[in-house]
């Protein structure tokens, strides 16, 4: 079994990825099945943000920044492998080859591409096309096998498992054909501004950031859209807003949906936000506690990627020698 995921460098994180990736991240590292001697690789994928506007000056401290969300959150560097995605040049090679056996059709289904690609008409670049391969090449180059992401992703992964097969059908047996592992709920946490569209940084309003002070947090909550009827009740369908408030109270304070719709019996919406802005202020206190240890030590984080970097490059030669054998290349 191999565990593998990663995040981009494009700027505070906020309860959607920790929600949808993070969380069961730790959790799958603190489970009775985590094999010490494997663990799980989490890579801060730098690649694949230079697909959209960015500042290079920024860039460095961008890195280091989700790297410090990664420890932060509880992901143990002596369990894991962390590293930065440009650290391992192999992720640019294998993700090269892959592209000449992926066919041009499958990249313009992928909805993340559709998307971008309307947010930043003046900007449609080459690497925003192929992304979904790069991000088949980290996968396959540690021959993962699961692969715990938000649902948004699950679509890059299935591409991948369709890389796979086709370069073992045409090469011979090589990659494993890897899964996605969604959160049971929450692998989409929707914004709070608009219950039908999904967290994402590009509505700051409707994000909660993972840095967010206690202020504005309990702000950002008090003004979340609600649905019409004062009950607090899980229903997608009717009441896709309140559903949304009721996944991140059920996966912040660990009680089941039942068990809160419970507590706010009789009660309104009021109440129910102020309890949840209780929860959510909570869990971020000791995130962001934690997060002010690594701030105060950037050097020690430095060096947890550059001995991740180190372990995963070991890995990355091996695969790239047996691929490069396999196409004739040596
Ligand atoms: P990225 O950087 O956009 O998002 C990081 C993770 O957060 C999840 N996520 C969400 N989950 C639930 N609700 C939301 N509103 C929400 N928003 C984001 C994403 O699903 C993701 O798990 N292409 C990837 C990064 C990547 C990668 C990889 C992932 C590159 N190589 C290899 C896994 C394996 C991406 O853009 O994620």
């Amino acid at each position: 079994m191999r565990i593998l995921s990663g995040i981009q460098p494009t700027g505070t994180l906020h309860i959607g990825n920790y929600l949808g990736a993070i969380k069961q991240w730790v959790e799958l590292q603190n489970s009775k099945n985590f094999d010490e001697k494997t663990g799980c690789i989490f890579i801060v994928v730098d690649l694949h943000s230079l697909t959209v506007d960015y500042d290079p000056k920024q860039m460095q401290k961008m890195i280091l920044d989700v790297a410090m969300d990664y420890l932060a959150a509880g992901i143990d560097p002596k369990k894991n492998t962390i590293f930065v995605q440009s650290h391992v040049k192999e992720h640019a090679e294998l993700s090269w080859l892959l592209q000449t056996i992926t066919p041009m059709g499958e990249l313009e289904r992928m909805t993340q591409y559709k998307d971008k690609s309307k947010q930043n008409k003046e900007n449609i670049n080459a690497g925003l096309f192929a992304y979904p391969v790069l991000m088949a090449a980290d996968i396959l180059l540690y021959k993962t096998t699961i692969v715990p992401v938000g649902d948004d992703q699950a679509q890059h992964v299935e591409l991948t498992r369709e890389i796979a097969r086709k370069f073992n059908n045409k090469f011979g047996q090589t990659f494993p054909e890897p899964k996605t592992q969604l959160q049971k709920s929450g692998a989409r946490i929707m914004s709070l501004t608009n219950p039908m569209q999904k967290m994402s940084k590009s509505i700051p309003q409707g994000c909660i950031f993972l840095t967010d002070s206690e202020q504005t947090i309990r702000e950002k909550i008090k003004t979340a859209v609600t649905d019409s009827g004062k009950e607090i009740k899980f229903n997608e369908t009717n009441k896709p807003a309140i559903s949304n408030l009721l996944t991140i109270y059920h996966l912040f304070s660990g009680k089941s949906i039942p068990e809160i719709e419970k507590n706010y019996e009789n009660k309104g919406y009021g109440d129910f936000k102020t309890g949840l802005a209780d929860v959510v202020v909570d869990n971020l206190r000791k995130f962001q506690e934690n997060r002010k240890k690594f701030e105060k030590d950037p050097e020690l984080v430095k060096k947890i990627l550059t001995q991740g970097a180190k372990k995963a490059q070991k890995i990355a030669e091996e695969t790239m020698e047996e691929v490069k054998k396999k196409m004739g290349l040596i």
